[in-house]
């Protein structure tokens, strides 16, 4: 794990140690308890709320008592790259000079895959030159020598939804039957395209049907965030008050990326004292930035989508989206215009859908800035 300090107490991006993360204590005792029960977690939220961020922190917790390993396969395109990450994820993880690490570098090295490593940070890269249906055999393989170390591995496998993109057809039926027959490893599997998630885990149809107790991962608590950021900033020697936050924290919706940008800027930006000036001089500093961002949007979109997306922004989070009032309020054409150009929104992740506490839906725009940006103009 980083043991190196970020430049501000609020990162944005990647994972820097307990210090500078921000609560999910319930989130961790719930995972901690299905690891404990010997279960999978499958754990999915929008966007940009923490679920990496969370996944991190929780290996940092245990990776005295389990082998920890974590792998991110958006960029995968097949069961290879699919391999390839994994094999690479574990020698990343294990270091070579570890009893157990001796072993298992032996036990890939054996399947003779090519091993590179990265110039500038010299981190390990496996790749397999094999066809596509030999990954396969290699996968249970590779997850069966796991399955025999006499250390508990907790394997976490991240953006999981990409499986679904790989072009042969059966991936998830082998998958499950590897994953099954294994006693010792336990998978957190995360995504934020929650729909293809729940398919994938809840379709009583497909192999992995209730393989993993799925744990949604909601905005933090307004309260934690609120002291959190207080105590960062007082740990600096600044000063700012309950309801600067609170504002802060109103403005980015509780978004972490967002609350975690706007107060890296206000930290850099701003004396021993924090005022409301101070925070919305770097949030209108950001908007104007963030300005060619939002002029791309516009041209990638029809001007459907382009009226509907600033509709939904306007408004900041949407029940009815298809009602005569806000179809009319915003001059968005008919019912079915909105119902297209919504599923492209969706598709480019512009927009996205979430259930409120009363399990009524709702559609909110991705880009908390561009929420903000249409609102001031
Ligand atoms: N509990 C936390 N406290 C403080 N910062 C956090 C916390 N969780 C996440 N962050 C920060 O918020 C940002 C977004 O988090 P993260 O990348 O984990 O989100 P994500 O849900 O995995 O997003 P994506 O779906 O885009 O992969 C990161 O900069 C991360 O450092
Ligand atoms: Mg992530």
């Amino acid at each position: 794990m980083k043991n190196i300090n970020p430049t501000t107490p609020f990162p944005t991006s990647g994972y820097f140690g307990p210090l500078y993360f921000c609560d999910r204590e319930k989130e961790l005792e719930t995972i901690l308890g299905n690891i404990a029960g010997g279960q999978s977690t499958t754990l999915v939220a929008i966007r940009r709320i923490g679920k990496t961020g969370l996944i991190k922190h929780l290996q940092h917790k245990i990776s005295e008592s389990m082998i920890c390993i974590y792998t991110d396969i958006l960029p995968t395109e097949n069961s290879v790259d699919f391999l390839n990450s994994l094999a690479t994820a574990i020698l990343n993880s294990v270091p070579e000079k570890t009893s157990v690490g001796v072993k298992i570098w032996k036990f890939i090295k054996s399947l003779r895959p090519v091993i590179t490593f990265d110039a500038l940070t010299g981190d390990p890269n496996v790749s397999f030159n094999i066809q596509n249906i030999e990954s396969e055999h290699q996968i249970e393989s590779l997850l069966s020598f796991l399955e025999s170390q006499g250390k508990r591995v907790l394997f976490a496998i991240d953006e999981f939804q990409q499986i679904l993109n790989y072009p042969e057809k059966n991936v998830e039926a082998w998958l499950r039957k590897i994953i099954q027959q294994l006693k010792n490893v336990v998978f957190i599997f995360s995504g934020s395209q929650q729909h293809l998630m729940y398919d994938i885990f809840s379709n009583p149809s497909k192999p992995f049907f209730r393989s993993a107790l799925f744990l949604k991962l909601d905005k933090i608590k307004f309260g934690s965030y609120q002291s959190f950021i207080i105590e960062k900033f007082s740990e600096n020697n600044k000063k700012i008050s309950k309801e600067t936050v609170a504002e802060i924290l109103e403005w980015t919706n509780i978004h972490t990326y967002y609350v975690q940008l706007l107060c890296n800027r206000v930290y850099i930006n701003s004396e021993k004292s924090i005022t409301s000036e101070t925070w919305k001089n770097e949030a209108l500093k950001i908007l104007n930035e963030q300005e060619y961002v939002f002029f791309s949007y516009r041209d990638m979109l029809t001007k459907q989508q382009w009226n509907l997306l600033k509709s939904i922004a306007h408004e900041g989070k949407v029940f009815a989206i298809t009602s005569k009032d806000f179809v009319q309020k915003y001059k968005l054409g008919s019912p079915s215009t909105v119902n297209r150009s919504l599923i492209s929104l969706q598709k480019k992740e512009l927009v996205y859908s979430e259930y409120n506490k009363n399990g009524k839906l709702y559609y909110s725009v991705y880009d908390v800035l561009f929420q903000r940006w249409i609102q001031n103009n």
